[in-house]
């Protein structure tokens, strides 16, 4: 069982390798050599799938090689070595040698050290690859958000030349250059994201979700000014023909096997399966289709995160059923959304899904998509950090020159989303309270702060007062009345409790709280010589002939104090009486017991040690007398 997991996950990636391999195509920029006049000269590199590469830009340095931790896989520090340039001076450009750690530990500890980028030279002679971050690895996962400069492979001979000029004690300058590594065509930009619904793949997922978040305002203002087209895109697999009817294939796949997703905690018995993962991916790209249909393609974004963060898989929320809350928040029409998501247990292609899986394949100078998530501008892989400033720089050097939009030349990305639909978040127009806070990353919903109140609750479909002073806000969201000069709440204004009726009132506490009739409802002034009458909120009780009315003990009583009237007070007698000689009785019988009880400790200890009459029974023993 266990064993034909893994052949069939082994199955599965290998077909897919298999399919693309060939086509793995490498981002390069180019790195020229400007001194020493002998070995000047352009060469390609490929940039590493980390760090931040200056898309658009260029950047000079010259080139040191150190002379110990050659790899660069432990700290420089330990050798007393440090790359930071002098003020005025090329900035350090660190040749490393390919081996022994992941690429981004080298780049890392070059940076620690002050470098300003990392070439690494390879160890044997082949085609440029590009140097990917590590997968799931939660060590390295903790310095790769950190890793700011760019850094570059570089053929293995051409690190030998440029070692061979350093030894020689020449001084090497090379010139590192983007701008040629996206093509900038025309005055609008076509960019792609290779993305996944999965919230829980580890290290990878949780970038990819933070980017999203974080990009969101720029690729929105992009989009509605018409800068560029946006087409988001999810990966999917096939399950091998002769798998197809396996349990595995089935928990993986839709529509008999043709698209398929790995099982998110790998494991296919409990939790969410691969199948759910693929149906969310379809109910994303149809949300674009849709969103599309109607010109406004950003509401993607918008989607995309809220899922994020209303439906994440933790909270077993990872459904349908919370989809369609999102999809009805955003204004979305859900009825085309079903109706592009198709039958997924149909033995038949998902044209949706089928446009995919073709396009995963590259074509021409466009490369297979591989690794996820990727971003493709202008029909090539980017490279670098996935963070909101490198991919904006990206983006903004698809332009044609002179045709870029403000926001690339200033970097502010400002809208108001909060005033079209509230943004989609919660509101309560009555009291003119919203959720909705418009911040650079685009609008984010979130219970507001009111007076000094904090509100809780998802942002989305509520929000309540909470906490101390909750009663001052719209008295907590519970009913309140007033008559003839009392006022009642339902707001208890104590911890986070909710509204509750008011004693002598009931109800919901909410919407409403009814008066009780304590008269009718026989609650209270029901001895013989009461006489009731009902009030709002309350009731009024009098007692017959010169009799007291006692309310704290519902009855009537003669004003001289001593003669109890009320059946209830016999009653109190009696049971206190018989409470007490119970009591009495209970007391007795501990003391007897108990001096039983000694009695025979006694006799049983003086079978073994000799016992003085006034000595006390030990209750412990601390010491071993053996
Ligand atoms: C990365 O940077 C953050 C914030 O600047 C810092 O708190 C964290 O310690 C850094 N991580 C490492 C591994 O240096
Ligand atoms: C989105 O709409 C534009 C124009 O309305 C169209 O050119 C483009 O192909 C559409 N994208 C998708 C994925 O349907
Ligand atoms: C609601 O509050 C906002 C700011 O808190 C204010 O600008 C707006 O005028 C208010 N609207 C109404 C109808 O009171």
């Amino acid at each position: 069982m266990e064993l034909r997991r893994f052949l069939l996950v082994g199955f599965v990636l290998l077909s897919v390798i298999g399919n693309c391999y060939a086509r793995f195509v490498v981002e390069k920029n180019s790195l020229m050599v400007t001194s020493p006049e002998k070995i000047k000269g352009t060469h390609d590199s490929a940039i590493g799938n980390f760090g931040i590469p200056q898309y658009g830009g260029s950047m000079a340095g010259a080139v040191i090689y150190p002379k110990e931790n050659r790899k660069g896989c432990k700290g420089f520090d330990e050798f007393g070595i440090s790359f930071q340039s002098k003020p005025g001076a090329l900035p350090t450009f660190v040749l490393l040698d390919r081996g022994d750690c992941f690429f981004a530990l080298k780049v890392w500890n070059a940076q620690k050290a002050g470098a300003s980028a990392v070439l690494v030279a390879d160890d044997i002679e082949e085609a440029l690859i590009t140097m990917d971050t590590p997968e799931e690895d939660t060590s390295s996962a903790k310095y790769l958000e950190n890793i700011t400069i760019p850094s570059a492979l570089i053929e293995k001979t051409f690190g030998e030349t440029l070692k061979k000029a350093i030894s020689g004690g020449e001084m090497v300058n090379v010139n590192l250059d983007w701008r040629e590594a996206v093509p900038h065509p025309d005055d609008r930009v076509e960019y792609e994201l290779w993305t996944n619904s999965n919230d829980e793949c580890g290290v990878k997922c949780d970038m990819l979700m933070e980017f999203v978040k974080d990009f969101k305002g720029a690729a929105q203002i992009l989009e509605k000014g018409g800068y560029t087209q946006f087409t988001p895109h999810y990966i999917t697999w096939y399950c091998p023909q002769a798998f197809t009817l396996s349990r595995q294939c089935k928990s993986q796949c839709i529509n008999h096997g043709r698209y398929c997703a790995p099982d998110p905690e790998q494991d296919f018995s409990s939790g969410y399966d691969g199948k759910d993962v693929v149906l969310e991916n379809l109910r994303q790209l149809c949300v674009f289709r849709v969103a599309n249909e109607t010109n406004k393609p950003w509401l993607w974004w918008d989607y995309v995160t809220d899922f994020q963060i209303r439906c994440p898989m933790k909270e077993k929320k990872y459904n349908k059923e919370c989809a369609d809350d999102v999809i009805k928040s955003l204004g979305l029409d859900g009825k085309n959304i079903e109706k592009c998501m198709g039958d997924p247990y149909a033995d038949a292609d998902n044209p949706v899904l089928k446009e995919e899986q073709d396009a995963q394949v590259g074509k021409g100078s466009r490369g297979d998509v591989t690794i996820l998530p990727t971003l493709v501008v202008n029909n090539r892989q980017y490279r670098g950090k996935l963070a909101k400033g490198a991919v904006l720089k990206a983006i903004c050097s698809g332009f044609e020159e002179t045709t870029e939009p403000a926001v690339c030349l200033s970097g502010d990305v400002e809208t108001n989303e909060c005033l079209e639909n509230n943004g989609g978040c919660w509101q309560d127009k009555i009291a003119n309270l919203t959720a909705c806070k418009d911040t650079f990353r685009g609008r984010v919903c979130e219970c507001p702060l009111v007076d000094g109140v904090q509100f809780r609750g998802d942002g989305y479909s509520h929000c309540e007062a909470s906490g101390p002073g909750r009663c001052k806000i719209n008295n907590g969201g519970c009913w309140h009345g007033s008559r003839d000069g009392h006022a009642y709440s339902a707001c208890l204004g104590i911890g986070d409790s909710k509204c509750q009726c008011p004693p002598g009132f009931k109800g919901d506490g909410v919407k409403s709280c009814e008066d009780v009739d304590e008269c009718n409802e026989k609650k209270a002034c029901q001895c013989p010589e009461c006489s009731c009458k009902n009030t709002w909120g309350s009731y009024e009780c009098t007692c017959s002939g010169d009799l007291l009315y006692i309310r704290d003990h519902d009855t009537c009583i003669s004003k001289s104090g001593t003669e109890v009237r009320s059946a209830w007070a016999a009653v109190w007698v009696i049971v206190i009486g018989l409470a007490m000689a119970a009591g009495g009785a209970y007391l007795v019988y501990k003391y007897r017991l108990r001096s039983y009880m000694d009695s025979e400790i006694r006799a049983i200890m003086a079978q073994y040690m000799p016992l003085d009459s006034q000595a006390e029974v030990p209750n412990h023993v601390s010491e071993d007398r053996a």
